[in-house]
């Protein structure tokens, strides 16, 4: 049984106030929520007042990226370290926003994803296939060239303690969900990588979430789909009520 994974990416929004207020409402909204996991992955600036808002409650909160070193002259970096001592468990890992505008390849996904389990946080480790890539049928290729060089390089007692999330390129942000039909297939593509790599137990017990449009609509049929075990939910995690109908679908 994989427990269903809600994850809101809240991109570069919100000041700290506003994560409180956020916060304020949403603990509440999603205290009674059963058999559920619930993170929010904040900007870094935020993830005190989230830590704050949240400790003691059944919200987990992450950054949205991490550096691979622990400490040291990386101007403008933050580490897996720095993180965990701020309150965070989670960590997004290789979102196609930091592929596509900051230079994040398979290489530095896992080097990242390394790092993070090094300091004890969950990596949700994003994949996920651009339009032109889907439009010339080559999802299934994209997706085992990001698993091979990105996700692979993990020992089994590494790969057993991430999250996957997929996320093809052309609907995020877009009002573009994938269909249940097509998420479907992606998400079977990599469960099917998993159990050739790391064996069917590994495949049957990792979490793979779906990305892109997610919103309260949408998500009960989303997740009827078998291989379909959560979100990770960009702009309907912004507001408290809509990401909490997600989390209580
Ligand atoms: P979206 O973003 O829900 O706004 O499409 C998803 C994501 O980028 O994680």
């Amino acid at each position: 049984m994989r427990t269903p994974f809600m994850a809101g990416n809240w991109k570069m929004y919100k000041t700290p106030a506003e994560t409180t207020a956020f916060f304020e409402k949403f603990v509440p909204l999603v205290s009674s929520a059963q058999g559920r996991e619930i993170v929010i992955n904040a900007p870094f600036v935020n993830l005190p007042a989230a830590a704050a808002a949240t400790t003691g409650t059944n919200v987990g909160i992450g950054g949205q990226n991490l550096f691979w070193e622990k400490e040291g002259a990386y101007t403008g970096e933050i580490s897996g370290p720095m993180l965990k001592a701020v309150g965070c468990n989670y960590v997004v890992i290789g979102h196609s926003e930091r592929r596509q505008y900051f230079g994040e390849t398979d290489a530095t996904v896992l080097r990242r994803t390394i790092a993070a389990l090094e300091a004890e946080l969950t990596p949700i480790v994003c994949v996920g296939e651009l339009l032109e890539e889907r439009e010339s049928g080559k999802t299934a290729d994209v997706l085992e060239t990001q698993f091979t060089g990105g996700i692979a390089g993990l020992s089994p007692e590494q790969f057993a303690k991430i999250v996957i999330a997929y996320e093809p390129v052309w609907a995020i942000g877009t009002g573009k969900t994938a269909t249940p039909e097509i998420a479907g297939d992606a998400h079977n593509t990599i469960r099917g990588l998993v159990a050739a790599k790391y064996g069917s137990d590994a495949a049957g017990a990792v979490r793979i979430l779906y990305g892109g449009s997610v919103k309260p609509g949408n998500i009960k049929e989303l997740m009827a789909v078998e291989d379909i075990d959560g979100g990770l939910v960009g702009g309907a995690s912004l507001e408290a009520e809509s990401f909490a109908a997600i989390v209580n679908f």
